[in-house]
């Protein structure tokens, strides 16, 4: 698979990428945002914390996380939902993509923040964002550089929140390959990414989450996906034994 950068925005980078199994060259977006709005987080982690309230440690699998956001957003609502010691348990977070200049950026501990990211993020966390994102006047030129956006600023993620997970590089296929079979108390979030596999690594991907995850298990796509692939995604879910449907947004929420 090879991948070159065709332009640069901060959450807003594509790229091009070229699958293996296919001729064509598909075009992926990094696009995100804090508190994305085709999920209800605070719903979404309420469900998880009752769902698991009888699991010591859960993992949670975020796929595409790009530069971050949608991890630090999970963290950030699991903390606000449970106590700290009752949301321990989902952390740390595991998020892969395979987008180097993402993880490269999200790895320095910086993110770069829309003017609607702060909003959402006041409104979220009110006198406490600035234990979480502390504002740089004069950010690193290396590698933030390249993910400027005129409209965006740069951000230090506080510790606290960047050590709830754990960023690594990698397609989220070889990431599910690697887990043994039936393995249970998994979160798998793979959201507004779907539209960005071939149709071979789409089956595969399902294929994959069929075999991998066990019970209690859940999973999560975005309205992306949804508008894109929804009654595909439903209908297989229900083949693989995710009978119960939680309504979010427009989001798509399975347990199992
Ligand atoms: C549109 S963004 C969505 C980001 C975030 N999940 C959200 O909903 O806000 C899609 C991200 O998925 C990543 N991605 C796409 N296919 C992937 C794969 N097979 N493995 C890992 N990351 C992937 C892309 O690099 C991109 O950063």
């Amino acid at each position: 698979m090879k991948i070159s950068p065709i332009s640069f925005g901060s959450n807003n980078l594509i790229y091009t990428r070229h699958p293996a199994n296919e001729y064509r060259i598909m075009r992926v977006s990094c696009h995100t945002s804090m508190f994305r709005s085709d999920m209800d987080w605070r719903a979404f982690s309420s469900v998880l914390s009752e769902y698991f309230k009888n699991s010591e440690r859960v993992n949670i699998i975020n796929g595409g996380c790009s530069d971050g956001s949608e991890t630090y957003t999970l963290c950030l609502s699991l903390l606000n939902n449970a106590d700290n010691h009752s949301a321990m348990k989902f952390f740390p977070i595991s998020a892969y993509d395979y987008n180097e200049f993402m993880i490269d950026a999200v790895l320095g501990g910086y993110i770069n923040l829309t003017p609607e990211d702060v909003v959402v993020l006041r409104e979220n966390l009110g006198y406490k964002l600035g234990e979480y994102f502390m504002r740089l006047d004069n950010p690193p030129r290396n590698s933030m550089e390249k993910f400027k956006e005129r409209k965006t600023t740069t951000y230090k993620v506080s510790d606290k929140l960047r050590h709830l997970v754990d960023y690594r590089r990698a397609n989220i296929l070889d990431v599910l390959e690697g887990m043994s079979d039936n393995t249970q108390n998994v979160v798998f979030m793979f959201r507004n990414a779907v539209p960005y596999l071939s149709t071979f690594e789409r089956e595969k991907l399902f294929e994959l989450i069929g075999k991998k995850l066990g019970s209690n298990t859940v999973m999560a796509f975005g309205g992306f996906d949804n508008n894109t692939y929804g009654s595909y995604i439903d209908a297989t879910a229900r083949k693989l034994g995710y009978l119960q449907k939680v309504k979010n947004g427009n989001s798509l929420v399975y347990l199992k």
